[in-house]
């Protein structure tokens, strides 16, 4: 069958279902990541790169069609992927530029490239060893989400080192674990893994760095990574607290996460790019310009205080009227950021 993602069209085996079974991968849903990705390259200034494990090969030709980047290598460990790629990039007219396509475990790769785009399923974490063939920016997919936010919270621990339970902000939670992760992977073979975009999306996160060497750089990254206290009765969050001043019990610490700030660059939406991708940029836009590792979620507020929500525009007009600054986060529907402190929110829900 013939997809039309981005401005490419790729054929892929006709499928019943979207599983790892699947003769060639392709996911629909991916298709957001893979917006944002294209433009995250545009914005680099990016010219080449690694797309190890290709599937389809639709990220690569769209990197090509859609970014400066005319050299892109292609591979996969499925020989089915091979012949599909081969056949998406005539059906694309990819001619030009240097395109190379191999068929080898990832980890057997030994060319480097200035970006590299990991995007196994599960966890990328078997896959690290590959942040020795870039140069300069790494983009990375994690679909274990379940497991960053808590839900697998047994799993965090074993699999990551991760102390976590779920929260009422658990995408951003996960997130940020998963880039203390990354940091920490990246310190022990002494390079500084740098965040400079990072975002949810349906079943996966995406965390986009750029490698620098230096003990100066990495020293500052850990000095970054620190905890959030969180108090499961009222939800309460803090940076500092290990109890909760509402409810004068113990509040659970939650990390190691990456504290610092997510997002360095801005990007532009596009107007035939998926809804929920331009959704999202704008969202970033907005909530990179507030300096706080965490958001509120309304309904968990209200639940703790037994009241209704009041409606988000009047909370953030108020809160704009005393002085902070609020934006909405793309990490929930019902979230917002803001520099505000809980007890000026809980104040704004209980005089509704
Ligand atoms: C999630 S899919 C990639 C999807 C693709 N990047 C996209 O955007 O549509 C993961 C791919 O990794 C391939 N794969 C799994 N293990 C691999 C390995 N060790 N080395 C290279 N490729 C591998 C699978 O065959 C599969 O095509
Ligand atoms: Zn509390």
């Amino acid at each position: 069958m013939i997809i039309k993602e981005g401005l490419a069209k790729i054929e892929i085996p006709d499928y019943n279902n979207i599983s790892k079974e699947m003769p060639v991968f392709y996911n629909p849903l991916s298709s957001i990541g893979r917006d944002i990705a294209v433009e995250v390259a545009s914005k680099l200034g990016i010219k080449n790169v690694l797309d190890p494990m290709s599937a389809s090969g639709i990220r690569g030709i769209r990197y090509y069609l859609e970014s400066n980047i005319r050299e892109v290598h292609f591979n996969d460990i499925n020989p089915i992927a091979i012949e599909y790629i081969k056949k998406n990039l005539e059906l694309n007219n990819i001619k030009e530029g240097k395109i190379i396509i191999s068929n080898l475990d990832a980890r057997a790769i030994e060319q480097k490239y200035e970006y590299i785009d990991i995007d196994p399923f599960g966890s990328a974490t078997p896959y690290l060893y590959l942040i020795n063939n870039t140069s300069k920016y790494l983009a990375i997919t994690y679909t274990d989400t379940a497991v960053w936010t808590g839900e697998k919270h047994r799993k965090a621990y074993i699999r990551y080192n991760f102390n976590v339970i779920k929260t009422p902000i658990k995408h951003e939670i996960g997130v940020r674990g998963l880039v203390a992760h990354l940091i920490n992977k990246g310190a022990e073979i002494e390079r500084a893994l740098i965040p400079i975009y990072a975002h949810s999306a349906y079943h996966y996160y995406r965390v986009y760095m750029l490698k620098r060497k230096g003990s100066n750089r990495i020293e500052k990254l850990k000095s970054q990574i620190g905890y959030l206290y969180y108090c499961p009765k009222c939800y309460y969050i803090s940076e500092s607290e290990s109890v909760c001043p509402y409810c004068k019990r113990k509040m659970f610490r939650i990390g190691p996460l990456y504290l610092g700030k997510l997002w360095a660059i801005k990007l532009d939406k596009r107007d035939y790019f998926n809804k929920q991708s331009n959704k999202i940029i704008e969202r970033i836009n907005e909530e990179s310009e507030i300096d706080k590792p965490y958001y509120y979620e309304l309904p968990s507020i209200a639940k703790a205080l037994k009241t209704n929500i009041p409606p988000m525009d009047k909370i953030m007009e108020k809160l704009k009227e005393l002085g902070y600054k609020v934006e909405r986060t793309h990490f929930s529907e019902n979230g917002i950021r803001t520099n505000a402190p809980y007890y000026i929110i809980k104040t704004i829900f209980s005089s509704q």
